[in-house]
């Protein structure tokens, strides 16, 4: 339903050239309100009163963050420079204020824009994917949860006809945002008012693009705002983004929350995270056995030691003695980690030669990717097993 906004009663012939059917909004401020909680509104008109320097610095911001979006601004006055300013600040159409019949027509003309830009976005990630979601979980914060996920996500993307999309859980404290510097066009939290009813064109508007085949869904970046997300969003998104997506990268908190589970759900592979540590080891012990005790099938799972060669006194027979696992792959520490981290850039992508690089697209390579690897054999879907326990808790 479009939005309208106006400021005087003139607009009354507005909403009547609409048949009625518009979101009203008194200020620009409220119509960009209006815009911000439905992600899939295409069309504003701008009355005669709207101060026009408004409206013109409104339509350029409005162009940036959401193209798909048409502004169309009514004028009690249209002439050339009018028309010229208009022009340059994207705004689609200036129609005679009074006249329905020219806005009815321009109204008809932004939408048919818009479904193009919006389909535009649509075939570039074409549909009806089987795509796999890959979740990656340590119940010990500061393990290399955040840096695996976007790297991995990397060496997953590295192939330019796979599509990539890394989803941030970590509700509170999600960094993956800040770790590639990326500024979020949109969090989960836009995606509140869709819930129940999300579909693609709705999760690929939450999402910031960051390479050519690599996509985020961020974590919400307002305090408070973490609280608002219910697990079941997360599990619909998931399931939405893996229609859309090859691989779906999962960044979670050090806590067995909810919306953790619904993740774990949802996923062709649980990759564990764990360094060489006592608390880290005992840790991932438990969140192992709590897998177990979740019925979760057991080949899908990796464990993964980071840091693997810190002089800490535990060798690798110590650690697989401990976790009664048998270790995938082994992330070497290095301080071109957290350079890579301040540099906002991964390391697989800034340094892929890098022995810490290299081991996790080793891993992606062997234990992601293969055909008939235990994350193919799972099929991208949910584990059998999970789905029963869903059903009895
Ligand atoms: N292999 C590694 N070598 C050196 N530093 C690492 C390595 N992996 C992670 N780090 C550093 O450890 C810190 C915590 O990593 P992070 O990925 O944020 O952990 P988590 O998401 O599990 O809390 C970061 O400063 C990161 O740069
Ligand atoms: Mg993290």
């Amino acid at each position: 339903m479009p939005i309208l906004c106006e400021l005087h009663a003139s607009a009354r012939d507005l909403v009547q050239s609409f048949g009625g059917t518009v979101r009203a909004a008194n200020t620009l401020q409220a119509a960009a309100q209006l815009l911000e909680s439905d992600p899939a509104e295409t069309l504003v008109v701008i009355g005669p009163d709207t101060p026009v320097g408004e409206v013109l610095r409104f339509a350029a911001t409005l162009r940036l963050i959401r193209p798909a979006v048409g502004v169309i601004l009514a004028r009690e006055y249209v002439d050339v420079t009018l028309l010229t300013h208009a022009l340059r600040a994207g705004i689609r159409e200036v129609v005679p204020a009074g006249d329905a019949a020219a806005l009815a027509a321009a109204c008809q003309r932004s939408s048919q824009i818009s479904m193009s830009l919006l389909s535009t976005v649509a075939t570039e990630a074409p549909q009806g994917r089987d795509g796999q979601i890959v979740t990656v979980f340590a119940a010990k914060g500061g393990c290399g949860k955040t840096t695996l996920a976007v790297n991995l996500a990397v060496a997953l993307a590295r192939q330019s006809d796979r599509r990539v999309c890394i989803v941030d859980i970590d509700l509170a404290f999600g960094d993956v945002a800040i770790s590639v510097q990326l500024e979020p066009a949109k969090t989960i939290v836009n995606a509140l008012p869709m819930a129940g009813h999300l579909d693609e064109t709705g999760a690929l508007s939450l999402l910031t693009r960051y390479r050519a085949n690599l996509f985020m869904l961020l974590a919400p970046t307002t305090p408070g705002d973490a609280e608002k997300i219910p697990a079941s969003l997360i599990g619909e998104l998931l399931v939405v983004l893996r229609t859309i997506f090859d691989y779906v990268v999962v960044d979670t908190p050090a806590q067995f929350s909810e919306h953790v589970l619904i993740a774990m759900d949802n996923s062709a592979h649980h990759v564990l995270l764990t360094t060489p540590d006592v608390p880290a080891l005992k840790n991932l012990r438990i969140t192992l056995d709590m897998l177990d005790l979740l019925s979760y099938p057991r080949q899908i799972r990796s464990v993964i030691l980071n840091r693997s060669d810190s002089k800490v006194g535990l060798n690798l027979e110590d650690v697989e003695r401990v976790v009664r696992w048998p270790i995938a792959a082994h992330v070497p520490s290095s301080r071109e980690v957290p350079i890579s981290i301040n540099k906002g850039t991964p390391l697989t992508l800034a340094n892929p030669g890098h022995p810490a690089s290299q081991a996790i697209a080793r891993f992606a390579q062997q234990r992601l990717l293969e055909p008939g690897s235990a994350a193919g054999a799972a099929a991208g879907g949910r584990p059998a097993r999970t789905k029963g326990r869903r059903r009895s808790g």
